[in-house]
């Protein structure tokens, strides 16, 4: 039966710690530390990258990752690989040629607390380094797993995921989108990074199948939920909640489910959405309930 929507647990905000404190230990690890002349640009990785976040991905990565029992540490690994690419991703879109934000997990955005060029830099070396961690023996002894996670975030984070969703994101501003070109924008520039997430379990385990491909519309669905609720709190919360900027998609004429149903109906969406995406998982017969739980947490969430 379907969890109550109502039903999220309180252990999920325990499990959630304990995720983002071995994350960002692994993170922490992999992050270059020297104290050499281009240093300002290590500095800003950090700035990015650690101390504050949410880390639903590395959530994502570890708890599917452990349906397959997955050595953790190869799925830290994963983690810390997506969350360099999520970060990349955030620094520009923070950037005054995109959304222009001056505030990100509580803090100045990269280009404030640094300057514009060292946070396009910042990004670019985030970007590489995600690649560089997956290349390593340490992520799996076996090279065809290896390539196998490097051409699913590629795929994932390029022109057909992340980076064209936030084209399309951008081209929205100027044109009228329908409502299906709204999901397939949002699918692509949220949706594919979470869809990594849950996938690289099933790849570091090596299973093909019926579980990973539930995995995968599990992650679909749920990113698209994660970003109606999104655009919902740009809306309604602020940005003490939140740690970023709020009430500026409007402004930017941003095309978001808010924009094209209303708040009340891109609630309903986001609630049907993560019924959907719990549905997805019962193949894993009870073993799925952290997966669940952070499913129900992204509609409550107030950050
Ligand atoms: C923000 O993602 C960008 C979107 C895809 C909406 P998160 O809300 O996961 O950001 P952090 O990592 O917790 O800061
Ligand atoms: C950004 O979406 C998604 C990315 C790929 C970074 P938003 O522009 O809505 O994310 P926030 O609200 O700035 O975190
Ligand atoms: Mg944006
Ligand atoms: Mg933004
Ligand atoms: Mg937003």
């Amino acid at each position: 039966m379907t969890p109550s929507l109502r039903d999220a647990d309180p252990g999920l905000q325990n499990e959630m710690g304990s995720v983002s404190e071995a994350v960002n230990k692994t993170i922490g690890l992999l992050l270059p530390k020297t104290d050499l002349a281009e240093m300002r640009l290590f500095e800003a990785m950090r700035h990015s990258t650690l101390g504050g976040g949410k880390r639903l991905r590395p959530f994502l990565v570890m708890h599917s990752a452990a349906l397959f029992n997955v050595d953790p540490a190869r799925a830290r690994r994963v983690s810390a690989a997506l969350e360099f690419i999520h970060c990349y991703s955030l620094i520009h879109d923070d950037l005054p040629a995109m959304d222009n934000a001056a505030l990100r997990r509580g803090k100045p955005t990269v280009h404030r607390q640094f300057d514009e060029a060292t946070a396009i830099l910042a990004g670019d070396a985030l970007l590489t380094l995600a690649f560089e961690v997956l290349s390593e023996p340490e992520t799996h002894e076996d090279p065809h797993v290896r390539c196998e996670l490097i051409k699913t975030l590629a795929v994932s984070a390029g022109s057909q995921g992340m980076v064209g969703g936030q084209m399309l994101d951008l081209i929205a501003e100027e044109e009228e989108f329908d409502l299906g070109t709204i999901s397939r924008m949002q699918r692509m520039k949220t949706g594919k990074l979470m869809a990594f997430a849950c996938e690289a379990g099933a790849i570091l385990g090596k299973t093909d199948g019926p579980h990973r491909k539930a995995l995968c519309n599990y992650a679909f669905d749920l990113g698209l939920a994660f970003q109606v609720t999104d655009d919902i709190l740009d809306v309604e919360a602020d940005p003490q909640d939140t740690g970023k900027d709020t009430k500026k998609d409007k402004q930017a004429g941003k095309a978001t489910f808010v924009s094209a149903m209303g708040k009340k109906q891109a609630k309903e969406r986001a609630e049907m959405l993560v019924e959907q995406a719990i549905k997805h998982l019962r193949i894993f017969d009870g073993r799925e309930k952290h997966l669940v739980d952070l499913a129900l947490y992204v509609l409550e969430r107030r950050a």
